[in-house]
């Protein structure tokens, strides 16, 4: 029987729609083309009232015509009680944004799934090499959590990115010690390493009600390369190991969907926002575009750059509905040097890969014919 993994992500309030959205699609198109002995399955965890109150039908519909499964899920005990004790901490992050990050603990709910491989809605996987993620370390246990270590501080890990054994004894334990204690950042990621990472001095009380055998499984960097860093990364490091690189994440309070972002034109954040117009452009969503408020694209007043793709998408709204959306060559060849080298190492890879006897099952599921019943062209 094939591993059911759930590759999961989170949308805590309305700002990470895009995100979500961007990552779904991205997801999608990598795993067409991937070979994976999993049976995977592409899930959004959201919250029932967020998702009862928040959004509009049209959304509603994208969401789901993008996500295979959507887990509503309910906050957790004594949620509130916790975000505020967090509140100092959450200060001194300066992101009180993030209070709600701690829903992540319900991940390990999720028992109809044998791992669960969560990512950020700020995330971006580059390549279909970026799955290997899930041969890194087969024999994990559920007292085990993989991730890769904080750009910030590097004896913690990062939890955009996190592989895991759903298990409800684990569950209740974490959820349990997060009402208890206080997160060293205030939110999901200073909890976690808490609980898992014993560099954080977890509790006696975890040590003895769940396992001595809590372990954090360092990952590569490769699979959550952090940015920005504020020019603190080490530049030879970038250039020798950006061919390699398997997923970007845009950590911080500037998202590349904000338009204040002083890295806009770095090359990873037009990376982003170009899939994010294949997304737009590919199904026949610049139509309604005016009509979704997703993220602050529209209501941002303090908005000085012009976004390339989304001008393009404008232009071409009212045109034919088989127009691709063009991505701006003017910004992209400003980094002609760097241009997608992950992409073009992955392009220019022989495809001798060992071949699986189980396919993942969206190989033969055309998301695009969902995503186009959900927004059905004016002329069909
Ligand atoms: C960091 C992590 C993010 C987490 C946040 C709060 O920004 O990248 O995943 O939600 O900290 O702990
Ligand atoms: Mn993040």
């Amino acid at each position: 029987m094939a591993r059911k993994v759930a590759i999961c992500t989170l949308i805590y309030s309305r700002d990470y729609l895009p995100g979500a959205l961007t990552l779904a699609y991205q997801l999608q198109k990598l795993l067409k083309h991937a070979v994976v002995e999993y049976q995977i399955t592409v899930c959004l965890l959201i919250e029932s009232k967020l998702f009862r109150d928040e959004f509009s039908p049209q959304e509603i519909a994208l969401i789901r015509s993008l996500f295979k499964e959507i887990i509503i899920i309910e906050p957790l005990k004594d949620q509130e009680k916790s975000v505020e004790k967090n509140k100092a901490n959450l200060e001194l992050l300066k992101r009180p944004e993030l209070s709600h990050t701690l829903l992540k603990a319900r991940l390990w709910e999720l028992v109809q799934f044998d791992q669960v491989l969560f990512l950020d809605a700020d995330t971006l996987p580059l390549n279909k090499e970026f799955f290997r993620i899930l041969q890194l370390y087969p024999e994990q246990t559920r007292f085990q959590i993989a991730a890769v270590p904080d750009i910030g501080w590097p004896d913690m890990f990062n939890t955009g990115v996190l592989l895991l054994i759903p298990d409800l004894e684990m569950a209740r334990s974490l959820q349990n010690f997060l009402v208890k204690t206080v997160s060293i950042d205030g939110a999901d990621q200073g909890i976690f390493n808490q609980f898992f990472n014993p560099i954080c001095n977890y509790s006696k009380e975890v040590l003895h009600n769940v396992s001595p055998l809590m372990e954090w499984i360092r990952l590569p960097f490769i699979y959550n390369v952090t940015m920005p860093n504020y020019g603190y990364q080490s530049s030879p490091a970038m250039s020798f190991f950006q061919q390699h690189i398997k997923l970007i994440h845009f950590i911080g309070a500037f998202k590349p969907w904000s338009h204040t972002t002083s890295d806009y034109n770095d090359h990873y954040y037009q990376l982003w926002r170009s899939t994010q117009c294949g997304l737009y452009g590919e199904c026949h969503l610049s139509d309604y575009f005016t009509h979704l408020q997703l993220g602050n694209i529209e209501t941002d007043t303090n908005f000085h750059h012009e976004p390339p793709c989304l001008k393009n998408l404008l232009k071409h709204s009212t045109k034919g509905h088989q127009k691709q959306v063009e991505f701006d060559e003017t910004q992209v060849d400003q980094n002609a040097s760097q241009k997608s080298a992950a992409e073009k190492h992955d392009f220019e890879r022989p495809t001798s890969e060992p071949q699986s006897a189980f396919k993942f099952d969206w190989e033969t599921t055309d998301y695009l014919d969902r995503v186009q019943r959900a927004f059905p062209r004016p002329d069909t």
